[in-house]
């Protein structure tokens, strides 16, 4: 049998013995994309490669990245769904295309050298063809000379055969999917027909490749890539489960000890709480490792309602005590000789853990107050899903919980009501996560490229005026300003902004060139290149010079892309300045 080790390590071999350069795993925090909140595969910290950026590594890579996605949450604690996973992925840069991509992908399925699965039990989907790109009849003939017979071959439009753009604009392209057949039961009230997207259970999607050869551009039409790319995808999870013969994900060899454990702590357990518990406990000790902190805002709030979430299951459990920063340990175990910084941040984990708890547990008491309030009103039946939904968001109660204490006093919750209220608020929240893609590494827009640069330049004014204990903090940049955080302890004064401005004007008016070079990341550190240089460990890393060789004004790790001279920026001019938290200011700045 092969487990989740072993899986890992063949398909970097596989792919490894095809040409392919392994990657690290980029961290579940986009670097240098601050636009975006977080990895949500393994193809988007590649978005600049994708556009046409030669990559260091070369044009063939294959990594095994950590994700997270938080838009099937409420599906987590089924066989199959995760919040964070790692995703087994290889890709072409403008190198092999189809026939390469689908006849290895079958290869390492169904060959006994490597997963050896059944051949017969694969199921492939193919692009059916619409108005932006027609059917993908080239993957259909390789399927066929592969000898998948037609009636494993199944065709469907954009809604299943399309992956991407991460966000509303950016590389995508129609995909052929692979599917294995469990063997389990169609159930029925599925319909009659049963195909590979029917989500009865019957087929489990194990991997997807993408052929990336079209940019979506902000009108809605699809330009052609300069380069056709392959990007491919296989949950390490799910795999893991067809290989070990499981029926869930959580029966694998990389949940087992935390199932366990849950369970040994749990004095009334059943094993969908303690699915949602593992899920969410794994996906938070990764967060917390990349340096997420638990706030109510953005990436923290993601973080927080996860370690919630994942309380309030604990209560159904009849957990006693505080615990999760316990289990958290649990993962650290399990993960820390693949990822070496878990161990390195054990101690962060826990505790940031369990302070979240003491934290949750007085906001719990609350809302089991507010929960008492409703069910003593005189003549109450029924919980209203406005009311549920209120104690869902507010005080973080899974709908099953106050469904529970319902059922204890005798009073029914209106379901509909409630998954109602949450699909409108899910709703808002995806139109909000789409936004927020705008300006990200997908927006290559010539306003967003020059004030990626004007960045660079306003980091190094910043700290040649002001100091070099000057560091970024974030960024993040439309196509109308920048806006750029950074350490330092107190408010500029008048004087501090203008020297800063004239500085960046300075080095303007005297059309910089800038350069873009690969190195090592000790090279980097001799230049005294700043960046993140944290989990790099790529032998190369690209660095972004600006202004004559051996005597550059900026240096600064990035994947780009970036004007070429500095003289086609305008006029650079701050907006504002203000604090974002102790020891860290914003800058906001336009270009005229
Ligand atoms: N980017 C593709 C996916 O996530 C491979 O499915």
């Amino acid at each position: 049998m092969i487990n989740s080790l072993e899986l890992r390590k063949k398909y970097l071999e596989f792919f490894g013995q095809k040409g392919h350069a392994r990657i690290p795993s980029a961290p579940l925090v986009p670097e240098n994309d601050p636009t975006v909140l977080f990895i949500t595969a393994g193809m988007h910290p590649l978005v600049p490669y994708l556009l046409g950026q030669p990559h260091p590594a070369g044009k063939r890579l294959v990594s095994v990245q950590k994700c997270l996605r938080t838009d099937d949450i409420e599906e987590v604690g089924d066989a199959t769904h995760n919040t964070f996973f790692e995703m087994l992925g290889n890709w072409s840069l403008g190198d092999y295309w189809k026939k390469e991509a689908l006849e290895w992908s079958w290869e390492f399925l169904t060959s006994k050298e490597w997963l050896g699965l059944d051949g017969a039990r694969i199921y492939v989907t193919i692009f059916a063809g619409d108005q932006d790109a027609p059917r993908d009849t080239e993957s259909l003939g390789i399927w066929r000379s592969l000898g998948v017979p037609p009636e494993r071959i199944f065709e469907y439009g954009k809604d299943k055969n399309w992956w991407g753009p991460a966000g509303e604009t950016g590389p995508c392209g129609p995909d052929s999917e692979m599917f294995f057949e469990t063997g389990r039961e169609h159930d029925v009230k599925f319909g009659e027909k049963c195909h590979p997207n029917c989500d009865c259970g019957r087929f489990v999607e194990v991997w997807n490749d993408v052929f990336m050869q079209y940019n979506k551009k902000a009108d809605g039409t699809f330009e052609p890539l300069k380069q056709k790319n392959v990007d491919t995808g296989m949950g390490l999870e799910r795999m893991t489960m067809i290989l070990e013969d499981k029926e869930s994900i959580y029966q694998t060899d990389l949940f087992i000890s935390l199932m366990e454990e849950i369970k040994s702590l749990s004095t009334r357990y059943h094993e969908r709480s303690a699915r949602v518990i593992a899920d969410h406990l794994r996906a938070a000790v990764f967060l917390i490792a990349d340096g997420v902190v638990p706030s109510n805002v953005e990436r923290g709030y993601v973080l927080r309602r996860l370690i919630r979430r994942a309380i309030r299951y604990g209560r159904t459990l009849e957990i006693k005590g505080r615990f999760i920063g316990d289990l958290a340990l649990t993962v650290v175990k399990d993960y820390q000789s693949l990822y070496p910084q878990l161990k390195a941040a054990a101690e962060k984990i826990s505790r940031q853990l369990t302070g979240e708890e003491e934290k949750f547990n007085q906001t719990l008491e609350g809302g089991l107050k507010e929960f008492e309030k409703l069910a003593r009103e005189e003549g109450r039946k029924k919980i209203s899903g406005g009311e549920a939904f209120r104690l869902y968001e507010t005080y973080g109660f899974p709908f099953e919980i106050t469904q529970e204490l319902a059922k204890e006093r005798g009073l029914e919750v209106d379901e509909m009501g409630f998954r109602e209220s949450l699909r409108k608020h899910q709703e808002l929240s995806r139109a909000g996560a789409v936004e927020r893609f705008r300006g990200g590494l997908a927006d290559q827009s010539e306003e967003t490229t020059k004030l990626h640069t004007a960045t660079h330049l306003l980091q190094a004014a910043l700290r040649e005026v002001l100091g070099p204990h000057v560091y970024q903090k974030g960024s993040n940049i439309t196509s109308e300003r920048l806006r750029f955080d950074f350490s330092h302890p107190q408010k500029l004064t008048e004087e501090e902004l203008k020297k800063v401005e004239d500085l960046v004007n300075q080095k303007i008016s005297q059309d910089l060139v800038v350069r873009r070079e690969e190195m090592t990341r000790a090279e980097a550190e001799r230049l005294g290149a700043i960046g993140l240089f944290d989990e790099k460990y790529a032998a190369k890393v690209s660095v972004y010079l600006i202004g004559p060789k051996g005597a550059e004004f900026s240096k600064e790790l990035c994947g780009g892309p970036h004007v070429d001279q500095v003289g086609k920026l305008g006029r650079f001019k701050i907006v504002k300045e203000e604090a974002v938290s102790a020891g860290v200011r914003r800058i906001k700045a336009i270009l005229e």
